[in-house]
């Protein structure tokens, strides 16, 4: 089953811990914290301490997108902030195998992401280190941009490899995922939707939570073959 990722970068900031309160007690599994240098793209929000801080509100997934440059430099305190999977930028790093590697012998789930301007022959010699590949389908930075179609050959390419048995990546995508995009998404391959303006527009997240889980569930008969469960 498609798991929705919804991004606190659209949350109340000034209310995270109850948000994430929220989220759980609307049914959510998974959150998607957005971690940003104001280097490796134009905006900042925040690091490993606030993660710390908001680890005893939420039993949820953390999932911790990395939007910063030479990633490895801050994995171990994520770590111990709490994090449950961290993903990192193919383009951030010079040695993503070296990152990866070092991810997993941490015990989080090992994720690598990759820009719009990024093909998937950039990471295919890393997949196998891969325990989630995040396909971006907007420029990382800020939410509520428009979803890039682009990002869907990605995802069909990403979900191809593994059906043919050789990896074992969950398939994430984010950006511009909302009502209408939805579909498509889940349909090539994605098996975490992360969602942030079209989720925190709502005011009742658990119909939020409800009606966006049945568009991708109406969608996942079609979907390519090799998808990943939901969480581990
Ligand atoms: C953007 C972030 C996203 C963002 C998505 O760089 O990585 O997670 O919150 O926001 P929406 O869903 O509004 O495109
Ligand atoms: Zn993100």
């Amino acid at each position: 089953m498609p798991e929705i990722a919804p991004s606190v970068l659209s949350a109340d900031f000034a209310r995270l811990g109850q948000e994430l309160e929220a989220l759980d007690a609307a049914g959510c599994r998974l959150v998607h914290l957005d971690v940003m240098d104001g280097m490796f793209v134009p905006n900042l929000t925040f690091g490993a301490p606030v993660i710390k801080a908001l680890r005893p509100h939420s039993s949820m997934f953390f999932d911790t997108h990395l939007m910063i440059e030479a990633p490895e430099r801050y994995f171990e305190d994520f770590v111990k902030a709490g994090a449950d999977g961290i993903t990192f930028h193919r383009e951030a790093t010079g040695n993503p195998a070296q990152a990866l590697e070092k991810l997993r012998g941490m015990g989080v789930l090992a994720g690598l992401s990759i820009k719009p301007g990024t093909p998937v022959e950039e990471i295919e010699s890393l997949l196998g280190l891969c325990d989630l590949v995040l396909v971006m389908s907007v420029e990382p930075g800020f939410g509520g941009q428009a979803f890039q179609p682009q990002a869907l050959g990605k995802l069909r390419q990403l979900a191809d490899l593994r059906a043919q048995g050789r990896y074992d990546y969950i398939l994430e995508v984010d950006g511009g995922i909302n009502p209408q995009t939805i579909g498509q998404v889940v349909q090539a391959g994605a098996d975490w939707l992360v969602m942030g303006s079209a989720f925190f527009s709502r005011e009742d997240y658990a119909s939020a939570l409800a009606e966006f889980r049945a568009l991708a569930e109406c969608r996942e008969e079609e979907k390519a073959p090799g998808g990943k469960a939901g969480l581990q």
